[in-house]
């Protein structure tokens, strides 16, 4: 018999080790969360307690149970041109002031998921160069990273069932971009995917080994941690963007009161923030 719930306590210390290691708050409230999304793990680690669980989690020095831990809580819905606006904006005003560029045009999608943002943003910039010959000559490079290694691992892959791919993709994009592969799946092309390379990266670990970007993605996960480290990530961002670099982040989340490093932008579509 599984003993299903959490102390006070064991809870409370849980919540701290999660923040701690992945930003995520879970605040108050959130035990039926914490069962529903770790105890499938019970049995493939021994553990006969959501307590044990955390605990063997929490103490552990080996990555992979930690990180399997912190996998199962983080959540990863996305879509394809997530509410189509960041998108609109690339197209009408952020790539044609970098469209000149005389080097690669460096975008990183900073919280990728299973991979719908990166290759969304691949594909507009295709767009843009079919649309637009002659601009982006030099080309552009996509970085997708997150914390997850099972969401980097179906990034990497590129494939999607039907259901991924009924969520924002048009026909038309489907069959320019992907082909049939195994089991009702599709693969996302070549040649999209030459354009984006996964990686795993911590949005709370050191900036130091990122490079530089022009324009950073940061949607839907920023929503879910303290101001305290919203203002460090946006600290962050701020300096491994390039000179007038963008930071396009998520229909809800805003940098208002947390950081002076990035100017708002209002453009038709939506807003982006530029840096300082
Ligand atoms: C809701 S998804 C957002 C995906 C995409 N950006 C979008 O807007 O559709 C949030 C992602 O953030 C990732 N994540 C959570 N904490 C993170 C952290 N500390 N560092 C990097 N990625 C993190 C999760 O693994 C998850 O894939």
């Amino acid at each position: 018999m599984i003993k299903a719930d959490l102390t006070p306590n064991e809870y409370d210390e849980f919540c701290k080790f999660l923040e701690q290691h992945c930003g995520i708050v879970l605040g108050g409230s959130k035990q039926y969360l914490v069962r529903s999304r770790l105890t499938p793990l019970l049995s493939e680690h021994n553990c006969e307690s959501l307590a044990q669980l955390v605990k063997k989690a929490m103490l552990t020095s080996e990555r992979t149970l930690r990180s399997t831990v912190i996998d199962a809580m983080t959540t990863n819905e996305t879509l394809w041109f997530r509410d189509q606006y960041p998108f609109d904006i690339l197209t009408s005003r952020l790539l044609p002031e970098f469209e000149k560029l005389g080097r690669p045009l460096k975008i990183w999608s900073s919280a990728s998921s299973s991979g719908q943002e990166p290759y969304s943003i691949a594909m507009t910039c295709l767009e843009y160069k079919e649309k637009n010959p002659g601009a982006l000559k030099f080309g552009f490079d996509i970085l997708g990273t997150d914390i997850s290694d099972s969401m980097l691992a179906h990034c990497k892959k590129g494939e999607y069932d039907k259901l991924a791919l009924s969520r924002g993709l048009s026909a038309e994009r489907l069959k320019k971009y992907f082909k049939p592969s195994n089991d009702n799946c599709y693969m996302v092309n070549d040649n999209v995917k030459r354009h984006v390379k996964f990686r795993s990266f911590n949005l709370l670990d050191t900036f130091n080994t990122m490079g530089h970007f022009d324009i950073i993605f940061c949607r839907n996960v920023l929503i879910y941690f303290s101001p305290t480290l919203k203002k460090q990530i946006f600290s962050n961002f701020s300096k491994v963007l390039n000179p007038n670099g963008y930071l396009m982040l998520g229909a809800s989340e805003s940098v208002n009161n947390l950081t002076n490093d990035f100017k708002m932008t209002r453009c038709p579509s939506g807003i982006v923030y530029q840096k300082e």
